[in-house]
């Protein structure tokens, strides 16, 4: 059986056409996506979702106050979808998940956690602070979400290291390589041992 994971984004669908590319070519096995939520209508990701023939659907923040909360939208979103994991990619608000969801969740973020990020953290920003910082490397951190931003046990990174001349556009671009690498890698480890190799991974991260 294939594993089945739903992707959240929020706009520029970058992260999600690199999944959609690494399923169609192979690289990324036995990973279905049956479903694409995104929290914008008007953001690039969702016609590469449309284009790629993806289960789509739009919840707006706006929308909570009409009907059930954001959170508790995309947890009925996602439940219908009966995904076995959720895959943030550029996603940019908190879903508050209930426990049932607690270990499916993962996040990329574009930095070394846990330097560099929390609520507002994110995109080129992130790369700013960096910078700013004079810090002598960067990367990307995949890990497992939890109900704050960009915390939780983190299950993998990669290292950037920074060069005298960056600007935000140039380490953006090298982080953002080393992500389109990192994500799928630890997608297809999940898809190969399971949801308990994300648990083991995530519990010795915390013992490190
Ligand atoms: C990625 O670089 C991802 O790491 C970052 O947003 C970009 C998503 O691009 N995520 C965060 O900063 C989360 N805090 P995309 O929207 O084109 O996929």
């Amino acid at each position: 059986m294939p594993l089945r994971i739903a992707v959240l984004i929020s706009g520029g669908g970058s992260t999600l056409a690199n999944l959609i590319c690494r399923i169609d070519d192979g690289r990324l096995r036995d990973v279905t996506i049956g479903l694409v939520v995104s929290s914008g209508s008007a953001v690039p990701g969702v016609g590469i979702a449309r284009e790629a023939g993806l289960a789509l659907k739009i919840v707006h923040t706006k929308d909570s106050r009409t009907g059930p909360s954001f959170s508790a939208r995309i947890t009925e979103l996602v439940d219908e979808a009966d995904v076995s994991l959720v895959v943030l990619a550029g996603f940019l608000h908190l879903w508050r998940f209930p426990a049932r969801y607690a270990g499916r969740v993962l996040n990329i973020h574009p930095a070394l956690l846990p330097a560099f990020g929390g609520r507002g953290m994110f995109g080129r920003r992130v790369h700013e602070a960096v910078l700013a910082a004079g810090a002598g490397e960067s990367g990307c951190t995949v890990h497992i979400a939890n109900l704050e931003y960009d915390q939780g046990p983190i299950v993998a990174r990669a290292r950037v290291a920074l060069r005298p001349d960056d600007t935000v556009a140039t380490l953006a671009e090298r982080v953002q390589a080393a992500e389109r690498e990192l994500y799928p890698e630890v997608i297809q480890r999940v898809a190969e041992h399971g949801l308990e190799w994300l648990r083991e991974r995530g519990a010795a991260s915390a013992d490190a």
